[in-house]
């Protein structure tokens, strides 16, 4: 669901406290130091990629202070949103980063996030567009240098097409599955899991949601990735 064009959503983005802007010049300005802009800087950096209205993000930084929560997202109405509902929280542990995610690398430290989302991630169905669905191996590898070495990813989504490209792609690269469910509404994952936007509308039609935590295999050489 596209969003209407909002201008002044840039403005009001551009200086915002909650919102840091990525841009070419200013890539790696925070690079090593996401945690020093929380409270709590001793605290683990988890990450959303594609964080949309920002509803995951709301909850989860309520329901989990001893985390510091970051939303990245690229198109700036569905961030303006999920800025304000993370005004409307006052959590300190809670902060966005305005830009796309293939910049991952340059943007964050080797280890520096311990968990990265992928929630309803856009699904690319056409095959030459395959490079842009955010479980592609070229992504899959920026991953693997950001996260800590206990650090581990999680992705849902109702796109039965994605969900089992992830899953060849994780382990065509070198990513051990931990958790993985195709029906996590029927399943003992769903205790802890928190709604999406996009969630809720696919619970709503009985899609089934699919679920998997995995992470990088170490010993995985970087030249067969
Ligand atoms: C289908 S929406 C899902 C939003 C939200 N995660 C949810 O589950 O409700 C996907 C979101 O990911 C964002 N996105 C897609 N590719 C991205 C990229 N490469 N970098 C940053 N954001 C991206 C889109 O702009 C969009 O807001």
């Amino acid at each position: 669901m596209r969003l209407r064009r909002n201008p002044e959503a840039s403005k009001i983005l551009s200086g915002h406290p909650m919102v840091f802007r990525v841009t070419e010049e200013n890539k790696s300005q925070w690079r090593g130091r996401w945690h020093t802009l929380f409270p709590d800087a001793e605290n683990p950096v988890y990450v959303e990629l594609g964080t949309g209205k920002g509803q995951f993000l709301a909850e989860a930084s309520t329901k989990y202070p001893e985390i510091n929560w970051i939303g990245i997202e690229r198109i700036q109405e569905p961030l303006l949103k999920a800025v304000r509902k993370g005004e409307e929280t006052e959590n300190a542990n809670l902060r966005f980063i305005w830009m796309d995610a293939k910049w991952l690398d340059e943007v964050f430290e080797p280890g520096e996030i311990k968990r990265i989302y992928l929630h309803f991630s856009d699904p690319w169905p056409k095959k030459r567009h395959a490079k842009r669905r955010l479980t592609h191996h070229f992504f899959l590898k920026l991953y693997r240098k950001v996260l800590a070495p206990d650090g581990d990813l999680i992705l849902k989504t109702d796109s039965v097409s994605l969900f089992d490209f992830s899953l060849q792609e994780f382990a065509d690269h070198g990513w051990e599955l931990l958790e993985k469910t195709r029906d996590l509404y029927n399943s003992p994952f769903k205790k802890e899991n928190i709604a999406t936007e996009y969630e809720e509308k696919f619970v709503s039609r009985g899609l089934p949601i699919h679920y998997v935590r995995v992470k990088p295999v170490r010993s995985f050489s970087q030249t067969d990735d």
